[in-house]
């Protein structure tokens, strides 16, 4: 027995198009840490002397050794049952697009398809000078000299930081998939970061039914038809066995 609508079981099996927007929420049980918890990065770290092409400017070693910590634990981590039963919601709706802000790449690790990155990616890294593409970026804390490219670049994750803007076809895909979705999922995501803050608004004038996944109540839970509190890696999978067991009634 789970706590979701009959209204909301009913509405995903017949859907034709699902937009899910996660947020660090949905990567928390792979041991990724979110920002704004207890404990999370912006409570340990100031986002200013980290997050900026200032701040990189001012000490690229800083900021390439934390992103090197950053892409060292995703390297370690595994998708967890969020990950997964959102990309096994592919074989149940015809069209399932994942926005997401969370850097970590899991969400194509466990499988889905149509990943939108609208923060970007940290294993992406390049020069931020000539643009090349680099390897990788591991510099310890202590490390003498930046990484660098052979133009003499430094090299940075592909990642958005304070002050810089979204990818624009990434925002623009992210835009037409919430406009055209049936039903709209929020998942993990505090809802303070614009513009990814807005899209579960849009999504609700636009006629699609808004969940909102979260351990907490949010600035999204009051325009979500739906909010069912609870982990992300618990609540998804059980939501997919609902739609399946719907799906599978409806066949037979
Ligand atoms: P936040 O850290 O702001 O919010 C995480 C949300 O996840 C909170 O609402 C938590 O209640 C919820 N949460 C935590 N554990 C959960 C779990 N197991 N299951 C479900 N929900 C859980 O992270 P974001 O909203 O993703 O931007 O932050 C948005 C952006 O702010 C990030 O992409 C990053 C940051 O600055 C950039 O780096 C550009």
């Amino acid at each position: 027995m789970t706590g979701f609508a009959s209204n909301l079981i009913e509405r995903l099996a017949s859907a034709g198009n699902v937009a899910v927007l996660t947020g660090a929420g949905a990567s928390a049980e792979s041991g990724i840490p979110t920002f704004r918890d207890p404990g999370g990065l912006w409570s340990r770290f100031n986002p200013a002397e980290l997050a900026s092409f200032e701040a990189f400017r001012r000490d690229p070693i800083r900021v390439q050794s934390w992103y090197s910590a950053r892409i060292r634990a995703v390297l370690e981590s595994e998708p967890n049952p969020c990950h997964v039963a959102l990309a096994e919601l592919e074989a149940l709706v015809p069209s399932v697009s994942v926005i997401t802000q969370n850097v970590d790449g899991l969400h194509k690790r466990a499988g889905s398809s149509n990943v939108i990155e609208l923060h970007g990616n940290l294993l992406d890294v390049f020069c931020a000078t000539c643009g090349r593409a680099a390897e990788t970026l591991d510099v310890a804390p202590d490390a003498l000299e930046p990484a660098r490219c052979e133009c003499g670049g430094l090299i940075r994750p592909r990642v958005v930081w304070f002050g810089e803007t979204l990818p624009a076809d990434a925002y623009e895909s992210a835009v037409s998939a919430t406009a055209r979705a049936d039903v709209f999922i929020s998942i993990g995501t505090s809802g303070e970061v614009y513009p990814a803050a807005g899209l579960p608004r849009l999504a609700a004038e636009a006629g699609a039914y808004v969940l909102e996944i979260n351990v907490q109540r949010t600035p999204i839970s009051g325009l979500a038809d739906e909010v069912v509190l609870g982990a992300a890696g618990i609540v998804v999978p059980q939501l997919l066995s609902e739609v399946r067991r719907r799906s599978n009634v409806g066949v037979s």
